[in-house]
């Protein structure tokens, strides 16, 4: 659980710099919780900071960092160490679309979409696990963790499937701590969105998210509000909206045979 705002109750917040990773920062910052923000745009995360310390008169560091480079990395690792932090939200992440066969040539990009979105988060979330744990031992205070995942997580998605897989580690591991942490004074809850408004698809370079109904693209504000409150209360998971959660479902109990050939031809009209 996450503690009571305060100078002692700092929350680091990678993707911080634009998305759901500002929103959550801010979501955090109206509560009155000082915040680490991390992301490789330093300008954007200075620009956020000045927001964030009006919004919540307490401090807003600023950490530009490439948590796909190991220095980096290990730097963010060093964070967490950091005595006043109580929190940690990974929501630093994109997207690649396009059948593997026809985006081969972009080895790098699919490599660091890896590099990113499983052993970045995987490695900030063992090195949060193991600070938080031993505070709380040390001195009863609480401490909670929230990766921020996908409803693609739940099941193979031809036409993103280095994206959907990365996702399905980041929901499997996150939802098997947070089993293990029972009892420990720590939790670790993962937010699972849909579509949202954010940089994301000019990240992914696609215009898909144009070719969907406006009706399915939800907001970075609500998938923060939803995925706060529920690292505050210690809850395992959420998806925030009705028709992700239906998603979410089919996605885990539709029998593959059926579910990836549609899936499939979905992505053909989607443009990926
Ligand atoms: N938008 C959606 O539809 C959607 C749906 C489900 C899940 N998600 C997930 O939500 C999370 C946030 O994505 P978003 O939609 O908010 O997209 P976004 O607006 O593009 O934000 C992505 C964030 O990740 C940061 N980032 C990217 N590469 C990085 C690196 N190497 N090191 C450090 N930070 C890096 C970016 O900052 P810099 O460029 O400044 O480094 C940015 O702050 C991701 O994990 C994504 O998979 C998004």
């Amino acid at each position: 659980m996450l503690p009571s705002p305060g100078p002692d109750a700092a929350v680091l917040v990678t993707g911080a710099s634009s998305g759901i990773g500002a929103a959550i920062a801010r979501e955090l910052a109206r509560r009155g919780h000082p915040t680490l923000l991390v992301a490789r745009r330093g300008d954007a995360l200075a620009d956020l900071a000045a927001e964030l310390r009006e919004l919540s008169g307490q401090d807003a560091e600023v950490h530009a960092l490439d948590l796909g480079a190991d220095a980096d990395l290990a730097a963010a690792r060093a964070l967490v160490e950091d005595d006043r932090v109580a929190g940690v939200v990974n929501a630093a992440g994109f997207g690649v679309t396009g059948r593997v066969a026809e985006i081969a040539d972009q080895q790098d990009a699919l490599d660091g979409l890896v590099r990113l979105n499983v052993l970045a988060l995987h490695s900030l979330t063992v090195a949060a696990v193991g600070a938080l744990v031993r505070r709380a031992a040390a001195d009863g205070r609480p401490g909670a963790i929230l990766n921020v995942s996908s409803i693609t997580a739940f099941q193979p998605l031809p036409g993103a499937a280095s994206y959907a897989a990365s996702k399905a580690f980041v929901q499997s591991f996150s939802e098997a701590v947070h089993t293990e942490l029972s009892g420990s004074g720590v939790t670790l809850t993962t937010v699972s969105p849909g579509l949202t408004r954010t940089g994301f698809a000019d990240a992914a370079g696609t215009d898909a998210f144009d070719r969907v109904p406006d009706l399915l693209v939800g907001e970075a504000a609500d998938v923060a509000a939803a995925g706060v409150a529920a690292m505050v209360r210690g809850d395992r998971s959420v998806t925030p909206g009705l028709l992700n959660q239906l998603s979410a479902l089919g996605g885990r109990l539709a029998p593959r045979t059926l579910l990836l050939p549609a899936l499939d031809a979905g992505m053909d009209l989607y443009g990926a």
